[in-house]
């Protein structure tokens, strides 16, 4: 669990602590006044990355050359680990002519630095938030990046393996065009193929794993079974071979991962298509009690909820359903009310006046 978080020239905060309870807290206060930016900023400790940048600068305060988050993670056995990122512009006003190049993002535990794919995994959480409706209803990259935050947050070869399979893409994909471009032969694209097959082969495996378990935690809407299936894109040679010409005329891979999708559905049709709003999110309620589930099977430990402001579209029923869920783990709610709160009998409040 999450103990404190400091944010410097990070968002709307110069400076600040916070500090979390084993429990509930909740975060409140009025639109704009910060609320999204801590959880923002603890999905940062959590993956290395931000759920809503699409340029990691963004999330540097609007006057600095530096946004950093710091927080203080327990572990079951007490152990604490302090995790560090450390976001620049790439480059540092020092006073002299010209100004320094340095590091985009740093990223430390207990002050090291360290690679993405060995800060990731260290505080793993579980964010929820309005915008998770796209899982159902939006294109399938969304599902796959939703794939790949949890499989990564458990295990580490998934981790390397998906880095060196978007590597090898690239790669591929460049010989494809040259081999277009009539500049090269076949025999190019061996390696690649070596290294996507079995890199994407461990992806598949462990996305079929993660599918199965979510089908295996029942769910049911007005007496239909809630389920997912998954449609695979197996990367292997008798399918590279089959798409071979293809390929090249396209210029880039047709099969594997990276093609990948999941459907839900409700019986026998999609949710997508037919389910009710309210089906849709029952569905995504679905897929995070068991991205918490998956996540305390594989690591022994249960993951911290990120809730961000999502009480306002749910009907009552489900509120409390939330709020069940919400008191089993270390849970982080924002809103800007806390009417959902006068049941639970202890509540760690942090207020932001806006
Ligand atoms: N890089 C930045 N530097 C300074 N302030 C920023 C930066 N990025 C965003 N902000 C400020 O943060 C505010 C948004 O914060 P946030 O999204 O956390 O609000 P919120 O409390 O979640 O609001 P809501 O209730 O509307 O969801 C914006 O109004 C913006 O002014
Ligand atoms: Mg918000």
């Amino acid at each position: 669990m999450i103990k404190t978080i400091k944010l410097q020239g990070f968002r709307n905060f110069s400076k600040v602590v916070f500090e979390f309870t084993p429990g509930i807290s909740v975060i409140l206060g009025p639109n704009a006044s910060g609320k999204t930016n801590v959880l923002e900023s603890l999905h940062i400790l959590s993956t290395g990355k931000s759920f809503k940048a699409k340029l990691e600068e963004e999330v540097i305060q609007y006057d600095a050359d530096i946004g950093r988050v710091e927080g203080v993670v327990v572990g079951e056995e007490e152990t604490s680990t302090t995790l560090e990122a450390v976001i620049t512009r790439g480059k540092m006003n020092i006073g002299a002519a010209r100004p320094e190049i340095v590091p985009r993002k740093k990223l430390l535990v207990n002050g090291v630095p360290r690679r993405m794919i060995d800060f990731s995994g260290n505080f793993r959480t579980v964010l929820f938030g309005p915008w998770d409706l796209d899982l159902v209803t939006e294109s399938p990259s969304i599902r796959r990046k939703f794939l790949d935050t949890v499989l990564g947050q458990v295990d580490r070869e998934y981790r390397r393996s998906a880095l060196s399979y978007e590597k090898g893409l690239r790669q591929r994909n460049r010989v494809l065009w040259d081999m277009r471009e009539g500049n090269i032969g076949p025999d190019r694209l061996l390696f690649w193929n070596q290294l996507l097959i079995k890199n994407g082969n461990y992806i598949t495996d462990k996305r079929e794993e993660f599918i199965n378990f979510i089908n295996g935690l029942e769910f049911e809407i007005n007496g239909l079974k809630l389920n997912i299936s998954y449609d695979k894109s197996v990367i292997s040679e008798s399918r590279l071979e089959q798409y071979s010409e293809e390929e090249v005329g396209a210029a880039t891979t047709l099969v594997g991962p990276h093609r990948d999708d999941f459907i839900f559905n409700k019986g026998e049709r999609s949710l997508s298509s037919y389910g009710s709003r309210g089906e849709q999110r029952m569905g995504v309620l679905w897929l995070k009690v068991a991205e918490l589930s998956y996540i305390e099977e594989k690591t022994g430990e249960r993951p911290t909820l990120l809730l961000d402001d999502i009480f306002s579209e749910l009907d009552e029923e489900h509120k409390k359903i939330v709020m069940e869920i919400s008191l089993k783990q270390q849970t982080i709610i924002t809103s800007v009310d806390d009417d959902f709160t006068k049941d639970l009998k202890k509540v760690n409040k942090i207020k932001f006046l806006g």
